[in-house]
C-alpha cells in the first residue's frame, strides 16, 4: 500500500506557504498528503496576518492543522515533528526563515531522518544583467536580508544527513499573494488606471530583467523537489544538482553566529532555479500590469530620471502622496466600499530602486521534469488575481 506523507510547512504565511497549503491539500480534490501540519509566529484566529478568503477553509480541513510557535526555543521545535497521535512521522518539511529557526529545524529534521527537508529560497540577490543566469552564478546578496538569507543555505548546507534541496523563486505574484514587488506594482497600475495618467518608471527600459513566478508554479516546484529528494536521497541528489554556495558573508561573524561554516569550507547542496517562461523585465511587467487597467508604462526623460534617483529618498514620499491619496479614493468609491485590505499603493525606497532577478529555469525542468501551470504573466492570469481579491471585497469595484 503506498502510504501519502505527511508534510510540515514551516514559516511563510505571509509569502508562499497559503499557497503551498492550498496546493497539499486542495479545497476540491484529493490531498497529496495524509497530514498537512502548518507552523508559523501568526495566531489564525484571529488573524495577526493577511490569510485570503481560502486559506482558511483549508485549516477546517480535518488533515490539516495550524500551530502558532516560537521557533527561537529547541524545545518547542523538536515538539512540532511530533506526528499526531497514530500517524506516520513528517516525512517533507519546507522551511522559509533565516538562520537560528532554519538550523534549529535542519538538525531536528536531520534527527528524524525526514525524507526531504526543501527550503523555498526568496530572490534576495541581485543578478547581473548578462551571462547564462544558471544555478552556476555567483550572483550578490541583496543587502543585510540577501545576506543572511543566503548564509542560511550554507548553514543548512553544512548539517551533515539532511536531505536538503534548495528551491530560488523569482518574483512571486498569484491571487491572495499581497508580499513583494509585484503586486506593490500591480496595484500602483490600478491606481494610475484611475488616475488615467501614465505610469513612468525611474528606470530606463534597458535590459533589468524581473523574472516572475506564479504562486500556484511555487507550490508545484517544491513539491516536486520534494518528491524528488525523497526518491534520490542526499548525495545522489548532490552529485546530480549540487552547486557550490559562495561565501558572502563578514569573516568576523563566523564566531558569533552558530553552526556558521568558516569561509574556507566548502559548501555543496542541490539547488533549482524555479521562475517562468515569461522572461519578465520592467518594462513587460510594466506594460502588461497597465494595460489591464487601461493606463500606459512609460519612462521619464533621462534628466528628470536622473535627478529622481539622485534623490530618491527625498522624493519618495513625493511619490507615493498621489499614489496613495489615489488608491484610498478608490476604496472609499468603491461600491461595496473597501474597508480593509492587504494592498497599499505606498512605494518604499526597495520598491523603487532597481531589481535585476535573472534566474533560468532550465535546469529544474531538466533535472524534475517541473512543467510550469502559469508559464506566462498574462492579462489573463493578472484579472483573475485580481478578480479573486474583488469577490473577497479586498479590491475596489469602481463603475466608471
Ligand atoms: C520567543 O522565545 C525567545 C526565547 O525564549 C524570546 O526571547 C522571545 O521573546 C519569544 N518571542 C515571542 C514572540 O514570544
Amino acid at each position: 500500500m503506498s502510504q501519502k506523507p505527511n508534510a510540515i510547512i514551516f514559516g511563510g504565511l505571509n509569502t508562499c506557504s497559503r499557497a503551498l497549503a492550498g496546493f497539499l491539500v486542495p479545497l476540491e480534490g484529493e490531498a497529496l498528503v495524509s497530514n498537512l501540519r502548518i507552523v508559523d509566529k501568526y495566531s489564525v484566529v484571529p488573524p495577526t496576518t493577511y490569510l485570503g478568503s481560502e486559506f482558511p477553509q483549508i485549516l477546517g480541513k480535518p488533515n490539516v492543522e495550524y500551530q502558532q510557535a516560537n521557533l527561537t526555543v529547541p524545545a518547542i521545535v523538536s515538539s512540532t515533528f511530533d506526528p499526531p497521535p497514530e500517524q506516520e512521522p513528517y516525512s517533507i518539511v519546507q522551511i522559509k526563515h533565516t538562520c537560528n529557526i532554519a538550523r534549529l529545524i535542519g538538525e531536528e529534521a536531520a534527527r528524524r531522518n525526514v525524507k526531504a527537508y526543501v527550503r523555498l529560497q526568496q530572490p534576495w540577490y541581485e543578478s547581473s544583467d548578462k551571462g547564462s543566469h544558471s544555478e552556476q552564478e555567483d550572483v550578490k546578496p541583496y543587502g543585510v536580508i540577501g545576506t543572511w538569507w543566503h548564509e542560511s543555505l550554507r548553514i543548512l548546507g553544512a548539517i551533515e544527513e539532511l536531505n536538503l534541496v534548495i528551491v530560488r523563486i523569482g518574483l512571486i505574484y498569484g491571487p491572495y499573494i499581497d508580499f513583494g514587488l509585484m503586486s506593490n506594482v500591480l496595484t500602483v497600475a490600478a491606481v494610475y488606471g484611475y488616475m488615467k495618467k501614465p505610469m513612468k518608471s525611474l528606470w530606463g527600459p534597458g535590459h533589468n530583467a524581473m523574472n516572475t513566478i506564479h504562486s500556484d508554479d511555487v507550490a508545484g516546484g517544491l513539491w516536486s523537489a520534494a518528491e524528488w529528494m525523497s526518491r534520490v536521497g542526499r548525495s545522489e541528489a548532490i552529485g546530480v544538482a549540487g552547486e557550490v554556495i559562495h561565501w558572502r558573508n563578514d569573516k568576523s561573524k563566523v564566531a558569533e553566529v552558530a553552526g556558521m561554516p568558516p569561509p574556507d569550507k566548502t559548501i555543496v547542496v542541490p539547488l533549482f532555479n524555479l521562475t517562468d517562461d515569461n522572461g519578465t523585465t520592467l518594462d513587460k511587467a510594466g506594460k502588461t500590469m497597465t494595460r489591464i487597467f487601461g493606463a500606459t508604462f512609460e519612462y521619464h526623460n533621462f534628466v528628470t530620471s536622473a535627478m529622481i534617483r539622485f534623490r530618491l529618498e527625498d522624493v519618495v514620499e513625493d511619490i507615493n502622496e498621489s499614489h496613495v491619496g489615489a488608491w484610498a479614493e478608490m476604496l472609499t468609491k468603491s461600491d461595496p466600499p473597501v474597508t480593509k485590505t492587504p494592498l497599499s499603493a505606498y512605494m518604499d525606497t526597495f520598491s523603487l530602486s532597481k531589481h535585476t532577478v535573472a534566474f533560468s529555469n532550465n535546469k529544474i525542468q531538466r533535472i524534475l521534469g517541473y512543467q510550469l501551470k502559469r508559464p506566462n504573466m498574462t492579462s489573463d492570469v493578472l484579472y483573475e488575481i485580481v478578480d479573486k481579491w474583488k469577490t473577497e471585497g479586498s479590491w475596489p469595484s469602481i463603475k466608471s
